[in-house]
């Protein structure tokens, strides 16, 4: 891995990502090709882009062109795929988008991995590709795909496809799948940054449900570090789960939040649930630590403050965003819906 194509490294995970690599391995050449939808920020890639390994390109990963160009510009021999659509409620609004980025720029790139021969083509996906788990259990790479929304469906499309690419061409391929992350720089959609900003605003918290649902969460900084084991180790045609054994209802996140700020817990409000909302994740991810000896560095109560202070220092980034599309989108899902 010498010359590494980011797609979708102004996202949240990308960015994380690219900060991290540049920092472990400053003999790498990164090239970050994003094609900065509301998601994407070039805000979150400020600390790097000055470096003289880093180089940014604004574009969509569907335009095989200039992918094609890029690859050959920049002497591409390792792609890390982190584009995507990532919001389950707006692939509920739509899921047009989804479909184009996620499985059709999926299909772009893995073209482009078989064509000009590249050394790794690392996919990002996601645990909701397993569907929901009851009370018991947790996923293993084993588990039987079934993915409930639009968006985990095209993630798991996605994941077929890079599936096929290995098997039929022998493109050099490796899938992850993580839980939820949290942290510095994800867009305040999600439910943990939306709810630290809502509580900053004294607006109300929308639980969706009896606020029940649980997630299994992972510090982005842990899930960054597996991603990089991955790539650098893993074995070709693979899957790896990636998850911190933190299962927890999304009621009490949020409690923890507003304790965490000093609010009043009336700022809570259940409600109308998301459609085909998933129940629990959980994610078995013993593989990874066992063949790669990757293990997560945070806990939560302590990575959830880390976060915390995050959003509170950084209140000029956040408000940027929220001031913008963010409104109408906001009143669209929790609104009108
Ligand atoms: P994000 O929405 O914050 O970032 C996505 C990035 O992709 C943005 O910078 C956006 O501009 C870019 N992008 C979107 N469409 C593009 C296109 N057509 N061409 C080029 N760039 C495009 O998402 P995230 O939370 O950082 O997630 C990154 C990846 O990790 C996704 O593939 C997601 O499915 C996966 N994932 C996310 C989580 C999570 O908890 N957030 C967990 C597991 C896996
Ligand atoms: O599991 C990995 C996935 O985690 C990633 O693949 C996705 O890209 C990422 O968005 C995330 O999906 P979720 O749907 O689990 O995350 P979200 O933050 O949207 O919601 C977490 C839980 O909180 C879920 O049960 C829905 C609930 N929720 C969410 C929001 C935004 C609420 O109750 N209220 C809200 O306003």
């Amino acid at each position: 891995m010498k010359n590494i194509l980011v797609t979708g490294g102004a996202g949240f995970i990308g960015s994380n990502f690219v900060k991290l690599l540049i920092n472990k391995d400053p003999g790498c050449h990164i090239v970050v090709l994003d094609k900065l939808t509301y998601a994407g920020n070039l805000k979150n890639l400020e600390d790097v882009h000055q470096k003289s390994n880093f180089k940014f390109y604004k574009g969509n990963i569907c335009n095989s062109e200039f992918v094609h160009y890029i690859i050959n510009k920049e002497k591409i021999d390792t792609i890390i795929n982190f584009a995507a659509e990532s919001h389950v409620d707006r692939s509920i609004l739509s899921s047009h988008e989804f479909i184009n980025t996620n499985v059709v720029g999926t299909n772009v790139l893995l073209e482009a991995a078989r064509n000009f021969q590249l050394s790794k083509f690392v996919q990002i996906s996601t645990d909701e590709v397993y569907g929901s788990l009851g009370k018991e259990g947790q996923f293993s790479e084993s588990t039987p795909l079934s993915p409930n929304s639009p968006y985990s469906s095209s993630k798991a499309s996605a994941d077929l496809l890079v599936r096929a690419y290995n098997h039929t061409y022998e493109v050099p391929t490796l899938i992850t799948r993580c839980s939820n992350n949290y942290g510095p720089y994800q867009f305040p959609e999600k439910l943990i940054p939306l709810m630290i900003i809502n509580a900053l605003n004294n607006k109300s918290l929308p639980i969706y449900g009896d606020g029940m649902n649980i997630r299994d969460w992972i510090f982005v900084e842990d899930h960054c570090e597996a991603i990089l084991e991955v790539a650098t180790r893993g074995k070709i045609g693979e899957v790896y789960n990636i998850g911190a054994n933190t299962e927890k209802p999304n009621i009490e996140i949020v409690k923890l939040i507003l304790k965490e700020l000093g609010k009043d817990e009336s700022l809570i409000s259940y409600v109308k649930d998301r459609p085909g909302h998933d129940r629990r994740y959980a994610i078995d991810s013993s593989k990874i630590e066992k063949e790669l000896g990757w293990k997560p560095k945070h806990n939560f109560e302590n990575a959830i403050q880390k976060t915390i202070e995050w959003y509170l220092s950084n209140k000029k980034w956040w408000e940027e965003i929220i001031s913008g599309d963010y409104q109408s989108y906001y009143k669209q899902w929790y609104i009108e819906r």
